[in-house]
């Protein structure tokens, strides 16, 4: 038995491979200094391995374009924040969904409200996937932005990015994707996808510790810098440089989130050769694709039991696709006369499974599917490194709780 079982995978990955905190300590003891500012040999260390995690990630999201343009941050909020604030301009029109990230909807909302920004908000169907053709009938010749969640955090709905993609590449507009959900668990192409600015976050399908993220930008992007800082290069310049990545860069990197996200990144690789059935050996993106891919069946078998299960008990009313369509391994559900946040802290406290409760930041998909009023709904999201004792508790937990609760 076990202290908990972990089943919020979708907020942040636990645990990471091995090899993640085994690289991050070894290379925080030899390396973890200023890249790209020294030219000492701990540094050039530094910096060498900064610059091979911007060609593995590059490779890994199918961009074929200057590595450089593989930007680091904080997390996807700065990145989304940088690349919003940096596009839009007063009077420009933006098109989202409802199922954005409070990262998305509140920046935003922000503009909306300062800075004469009109906003289409594309509502998905009631099982959580957008139309395409609603993205389409959104745009107009105003349209500078349109930013899709790739896949839902309350639903797990996948959006069809590629679809999307090409209908605003008919256009004037920036396709920007925000892959946080899916990053790690589907494969990705920028290429084929059409996709100009990507959005990622290191802490959840790429393994990476917190407090690292990141935006891949198309070299036909231009991208306001809004912050300004050292760089270690151009230091005469009075001005926030134009080359990038240090345009976006400034201040000094988590050099260990960055470590972090490079061993997970040769983990995939790794895994997806050893997988393959080839005797070549395969490039990055290849071997990555199929360790993606792998992953993605270990969690949809995880969640196709969660749902089987919870679909089946009387009062618990499950929420987003219903087996149709792509989706990623994460459930949202209710028990009928039950707050979310009840069911959250009994499931904790009674055993030990830690699911996340509440609108999950994304209140506009709550209240597309009319949970608001309930508090939201509790989310269960397993992830690579589950087991069967953690999905057998899991149901077990909550039919106990609805046999409790309900009157018959
Ligand atoms: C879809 C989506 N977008 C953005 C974010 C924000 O990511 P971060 O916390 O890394 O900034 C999250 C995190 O939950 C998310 O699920």
């Amino acid at each position: 038995m076990k202290d908990n079982y972990y089943m919020d995978n979708a907020a942040t990955t636990w645990p990471k491979p091995e090899v993640v905190y085994t690289f991050i300590d070894k290379f925080s003891r030899s390396s973890a200094v200023n890249p790209g500012r020294a030219g000492h040999q701990m540094a050039v260390d530094a910096e060498a391995m900064v610059v091979q995690t911007r060609k593995m990630l590059a490779n890994f999201f199918g961009f074929t374009q200057d590595t450089d343009r593989v930007v680091f941050t904080l997390n996807a909020t700065d990145s989304l924040n940088m690349a919003i604030m940096g596009i839009v301009d007063p009077g420009d029109h933006v098109i989202i969904t409802q199922l954005e990230h409070n990262s998305v909807l509140r920046p935003i909302n922000h503009l909306e409200r300062d800075s004469d920004v009109s906003v289409s908000r594309i509502a998905p169907d009631k099982y959580g996937y957008i139309d395409p053709e609603d993205i389409r009938a959104a745009l107009t010749p105003k349209t500078k932005l349109v930013i899709v969640n790739h896949a839902s955090n309350v639903l797990g709905s996948v959006q069809d990015i590629a679809a999307i993609g090409k209908i605003v590449r008919e256009s004037n507009a920036v396709f920007m994707v925000d892959t946080c959900q899916t990053a790690g668990v589907l494969p990705i192409d920028m290429e084929k996808d059409t996709v100009d600015v990507l959005i990622f976050t290191g802490h959840k399908g790429l393994f990476a510790p917190m407090g690292i993220g990141g935006l891949i930008v198309s070299d036909n992007i231009q991208i306001r810098a809004s912050r300004y800082g050292g760089t270690g290069v151009d230091s005469t310049s009075p001005f926030q440089p134009d080359d990038y990545p240090y345009h976006l860069e400034p201040g000094t990197a988590s050099l260990p989130g960055i470590a972090g996200l490079h061993a997970a990144q040769k983990w995939f690789a790794e895994k997806g050769q050893r997988l393959s059935s080839s005797d070549k050996t395969l490039s990055h993106q290849e071997a990555c694709r199929i360790a993606v891919e792998h992953i993605h069946s270990v969690e949809t078998n995880h969640l196709s039991r969660l749902s089987l299960a919870f679909r089946n008990m009387e009062g618990v009313t499950v929420y987003g696709p219903n087996g149709n369509g792509q989706r990623v391994a994460t459930l949202s559900l209710n028990i009928d006369g039950l707050p979310a946040d009840q069911v959250g802290a009994m499931l904790d406290a009674d055993a030990g499974i830690c699911c996340r409760t509440g609108l999950h930041c994304a209140p506009l998909a709550h209240h597309h599917i009319g949970t608001k009023e309930n508090k939201g709904a509790v989310r269960f999201s397993p992830g690579y490194f589950t087991d069967d004792e953690d999905i057998e508790e899991t149901i077990s937990a909550v039919e106990e709780l609805v046999s409790l609760y309900q009157t018959p």
